[in-house]
């Protein structure tokens, strides 16, 4: 993809993040419908139509290019481009009110042989995060630097971890619960904070403007950590992920790059 096209691409998922936020934000204190409900997930029947505003936005816009999101895909998934969405990253918050969620859309090419933000053999090309309850929109295209509402960002230069603030996750299972409670419990003794906010992609875009020192979670989904991963590599920082078992499922580690060797892998 050339620059004009990335630079197209990077307008459609701002647009298409928008759209979705600003349904979100309509929709916060009212009564959600629940499609579906396990005991550490819930799944919104808005989950699905933010899903589905997002995909006809960038459909409009790159009518060829298949999209992979936690509500489903649209056409070849496996192509050499396709779009990663997770319309609402936050549900269990934005199910109970609490404006703590965000929009994640990333653009990933096929690459054998990438690196650094692997997925899937696939490479996060471009991606946006939105917070549609504070207006803050973070953006990164790969190689240049990651933005936050237009401003460059940088992670934290915070190298003590008595004095970082660490964020984690425990995915929807009680296996993935279970496996990272022993290092939140030996971690919240050697850090300042650990912070359970409940929306990942929104974690690692706070990682990226040195709000967080660094995000833990396995388990996590591919869409949740897409356009976050590259956020924080085009910050300077350092983003690892494994995959496990399980669909599109990873462990991940996110960091400033100064503490990542001292940081748990729950697996
Ligand atoms: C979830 C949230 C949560 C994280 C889970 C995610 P969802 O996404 O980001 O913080 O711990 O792993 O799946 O279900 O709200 O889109
Ligand atoms: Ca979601």
């Amino acid at each position: 993809m050339d620059r004009l096209n990335q630079r197209k691409a990077l307008a459609a998922a701002v647009n298409a993040a928008r759209a979705a936020g600003k349904l979100m934000r309509a929709n916060l204190r009212e009564t959600k419908v629940v499609n579906f409900s396990t005991q550490h997930d819930i799944k919104l029947e808005l989950d699905v139509r933010c899903q589905k505003l997002i995909e006809r936005k960038l459909a409009a816009a790159f009518p060829k290019i298949a999209l992979l999101g936690e509500e489903g895909e649209a056409g070849d998934a496996d192509a050499d481009f396709r779009w990663v969405v997770d319309p609402i990253d936050g549900t269990v918050n934005f199910t109970y009110g609490i404006p703590h969620a965000c929009v994640s859309i990333a653009l990933q090419a096929r690459s054998p042989k990438s690196r650094s933000a692997r997925v899937d053999r696939y490479e996060t090309i471009l991606g946006v995060v939105h917070d549609p309850f504070t207006d803050e929109l973070w953006t990164a295209v790969r190689g240049q630097p990651a933005r936050l509402n237009g401003r460059v960002i940088h992670v934290s230069r915070r190298q003590k971890l008595a004095e970082t603030v660490v964020s984690m996750g425990f995915a929807k299972t009680r296996e993935t619960l279970e496996m990272t409670l022993p290092h939140f419990n030996r971690l919240s003794r050697r850090v300042r904070k650990v912070r359970v906010m409940g929306a990942a992609a929104l974690a690692l875009a706070y990682v990226a403007t040195g709000r967080f020192d660094a995000y833990i979670e396995s388990g996590i989904s591919l869409w949740d950590i897409a356009a976050g991963g590259l956020i924080v590599e085009c910050a300077g920082g350092k983003f690892w992920c494994e995959p496990i078992s399980g669909h599109h499922r990873y462990c991940m580690v996110a960091s400033n790059g100064l503490i990542h060797r001292r940081l748990p892998i729950p697996r």
